[in-house]
């Protein structure tokens, strides 16, 4: 008999973003752990699923009936889709934050004690702690309108409208933590660095190879969306009990080094780019 650790055997998954990238790769493993397992997305999972909802993480409306289509108790809620910048920034702030905050908390009263909550936020987020009156006053706003039009008003001052997302998940995570915790509800969030998914290419536009080439060069090489996908389920899993508010890095030690000064991202950005043909 094998000893399961994990615990998700039986349980009850629902995954947000089950399309692509590392929310398919997700919503694969924990089939293979014998979860059930019910997706969401605004486009339909390639992955045999107890049940599949379509959501517009845009649209208030489609939240709340995608919640509703999904029945019963949530044990284990993962929230993975997200835009990068080469959309326009209103939607990335609603899909990356507003919508995905107001999907999680329509399905809270469904998750029971002992529940868990696991969010995909980005290192792009990594100095969130550094931003907090300029984060508050936009967290702040929860209807979509309203944050749609603070953002378009304030875009000089908000600046990159992704990092700007994934500062707000990781300050909305650890806030939520411990009123959580009280209702014996863990929530979690990791920061990946570039993962080698379909929105790496939006990436690639924005920032240029050799920057994301830089990110890359902790390990020689971008993660791969299951490298991605295995931390989720850790983090919402029977072994990691006692763990919540946490903001996890995902990035084969980059956090680390910069911070502590190891690493120097403008020397690996320019030794990207001398090896970049571009
Ligand atoms: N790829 C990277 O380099 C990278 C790095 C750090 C963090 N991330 C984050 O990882 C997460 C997963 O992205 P990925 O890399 O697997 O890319 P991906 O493009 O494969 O996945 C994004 C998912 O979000 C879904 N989505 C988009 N708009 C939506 C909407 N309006 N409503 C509901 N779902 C919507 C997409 O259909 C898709 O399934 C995202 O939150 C992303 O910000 C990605």
């Amino acid at each position: 008999m094998t000893h399961d650790i994990l615990g998700y055997a039986g349980k009850r998954c629902v995954v947000m973003g089950c399309f692509s990238g590392t929310g398919e790769a997700l919503a694969r493993q924990l089939v293979a752990l014998g979860a059930e397992v019910h997706g969401a997305d605004i486009k339909p999972s390639p992955v045999g699923l107890a049940s599949f909802t379509t959501v517009d993480l845009k649209d208030r409306d489609s939240i709340e009936a995608g919640v509703a289509a999904i029945d019963g108790e949530i044990d284990a809620l993962f929230n993975v889709s997200g835009l990068p910048q080469t959309f326009p920034g209103e939607d990335v702030v609603t899909v990356n934050f507003v919508g995905l905050r107001h999907w999680t908390q329509t399905c809270l009263p469904r998750i029971p004690d002992g529940g868990a909550i696991v969010t995909v936020s980005s290192l792009a987020g990594m100095a969130w702690l550094t931003k907090q009156p300029l984060l508050r006053e936009f967290m702040a706003l929860t209807d979509f309108a309203e944050a749609r039009a603070w953002y378009l008003a304030n875009r000089e001052r908000a600046g990159d409208p992704y990092t700007l997302s994934k500062e707000a998940i990781n300050t909305w995570t650890q806030m939520s933590a411990p009123e959580l915790m009280r209702r014996g509800i863990r929530i979690n969030a990791t920061m990946p660095s570039p993962i080698d998914t379909p929105m790496l290419a939006d990436f690639a536009q924005i920032a240029g190879e050799a920057v994301l080439g830089a990110f890359a060069k902790a390990k020689g090489r971008f993660s791969t969306p299951e490298e991605q996908a295995l931390p989720l389920i850790l983090l919402n899993s029977d072994a990691a009990s006692f763990i919540s508010g946490v903001c996890l890095p995902v990035d084969a030690g980059l956090a680390g080094g910069l911070a502590t000064g190891v690493l120097d991202i403008q020397k690996m950005i320019a030794e990207a780019g001398a090896r970049s043909p571009a």
